[in-house]
């Protein structure tokens, strides 16, 4: 198994360029279900994820082609044709739906369009028991009958979907991409309450919108759509990662040097800022990205919260608790999205950062420095703090498990090495 290896200690100076956001192009690519017309991606980050999708869409019957079969190094240039003309089958197998989760949005695209969808049950993962019952209970209030048997979900609709009201007791990201998936092939009008407005459902409505869904109050927690008979064919550039810029923006402060994320949008990582920048980090919009500076010396400790869009993102969470680990001044951060999200903690421990966690909470006493040591990666989160914290520490820092990064980070090693950071993959 691939292992990268870290020797911290050094400001990172220059540019990064940000891919596009995976957590959009997922669903992005789930959407192609909807129409027998070709649906165009540009700017689909090259992930193991994505190509995890793309292997249950091909399962699927969809016909799928990049570029004409060339790859394209930078996303913005790549672009992805999905072509779901022939769906052939309506089961995604357990062994896709175990490797990711979100394998379980091709189910209100399959229900719209098929009025039966077959999806192994994702069970639990390593940042909690993650249940997929607000995304069943919806699909049943839209007409669905829903079976679980034998591990998985059994959904059908022999008269197609009806629109309904949807109340989300709370908020769900995926739960509101299945569901608006679901409702603009549906009969008639679906409200959802207490919709998920992270601009990765944003993004989704207004390619639905483009492909002539019919979607009112996109971007609000209430969603108004009118199903439409058919929808057509598109082409849709997904949005740049906000974690990934985040991420990075995490890599300038917390090795002190200053870095362009280039095609980064200041409006999606608000949160993120107001923090940081109360930490001590400056951000400024360029033309062509957002410029993130840490030279006034060592960061402040600052709460956090953790909080649906547009409160501080859950996958921030452990690249923030890296920074404030280093921070003049202690910082309690509260997970308020998953329940078993802290297991970060036990590694970064490792490195000499002084970390006590109470239920959600964890109180973050910064120290000078960490010191590199071997640290094993949990989930792509987890993983990615673990490396931020190796740029900072002193010494090696070795840390396994990377497939994790794979998950979620395109060309990491390659994009931080070329602003300075001493960082090599070591293949097994
Ligand atoms: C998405 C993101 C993930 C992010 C999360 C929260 C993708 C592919 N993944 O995950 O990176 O961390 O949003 O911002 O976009 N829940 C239930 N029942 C359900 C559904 C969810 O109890 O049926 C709970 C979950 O266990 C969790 C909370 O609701 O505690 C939020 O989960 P949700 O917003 O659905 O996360 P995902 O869509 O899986």
């Amino acid at each position: 198994m691939d292992r990268v290896r870290i020797v911290g200690g050094k400001p990172l100076y220059g540019e990064i360029p940000i891919s596009g956001a995976k957590n959009a192009g997922l669903p992005l690519m789930a959407a192609s279900l909807l129409t027998n017309e070709a649906v165009h991606l540009v700017n689909l980050p090259h992930l193991a994820d994505i190509s995890s999708m793309a292997h249950l869409l091909r399962e699927l019957g969809v016909k799928i082609s990049m570029n004409g079969g060339t790859f394209q190094r930078e996303s913005a240039n790549r672009k992805l044709e999905l072509d779901a003309s022939n769906i052939v089958e309506t089961t995604a197998p357990y062994d896709v739906v175990r490797k990711m989760r979100a394998s379980v949005l091709v189910l209100g695209p399959l229900l719209a369009r098929e009025h039966a969808a077959r999806v192994s049950l994702p069970g639990g993962c390593a940042i909690g028991t993650r249940p997929v019952d607000l995304h069943l209970k919806a699909m049943e209030q839209l007409g669905a009958k829903i079976e679980l048997t034998e591990g998985y979900i059994e959904a059908s609709a022999p008269g197609g979907l009806v629109g309904n009201h949807v109340v989300f007791p709370s908020v769900t990201v995926g739960g509101t991409e299945n569901v608006l998936m679901a409702a603009v092939l549906a009969s008639g009008e679906t409200v959802i309450s207490n919709a998920a407005r992270e601009p990765e459902v944003t993004d989704l409505a207004h390619c639905l919108t483009a492909m002539g869904a019919k979607i009112e109050g996109i971007g609000t927690d209430t969603l108004r759509i009118q199903g439409v008979e058919r929808l057509q064919g598109v082409e849709h550039a997904v949005l740049p990662d906000r974690i990934e810029t985040g991420s990075y923006a995490v890599a300038a402060a917390i090795t002190g040097g200053d870095l362009l994320l280039r095609g980064a949008r200041m409006n999606l990582i608000e949160a993120t800022v107001d923090l940081l920048s109360r930490a001590g980090i400056s951000f400024t919009e360029e033309t062509d990205g957002v410029r993130v500076t840490r030279t006034d010396g060592r960061v402040r400790g600052v709460d956090l919260m953790t909080e649906p869009f547009p409160g501080f993102p859950t996958d921030m969470q452990a690249q923030f608790m890296a920074l404030m680990s280093i921070a003049d001044g202690a910082s309690m951060v509260t997970e308020t999205i998953f329940e078993n999200r802290f297991m970060h903690v036990p590694e970064l421990s490792r490195m000499g950062a002084d970390i006590n966690v109470h239920g959600a909470s964890a109180i973050i006493r910064g120290v000078p420095a960490l010191s590199g040591a071997p640290v094993m990666a949990t989930d792509l989160r987890a993983s990615v703090s673990l490396v931020l914290a190796g740029l900072a520490a002193e010494g090696e820092t070795i840390v396994n498990r990377v497939y994790h990064l794979d998950r979620g980070y395109e060309r990491l090693e390659e994009k931080l090495a070329r602003c300075g950071a001493e960082i090599h993959r070591l293949a097994d």
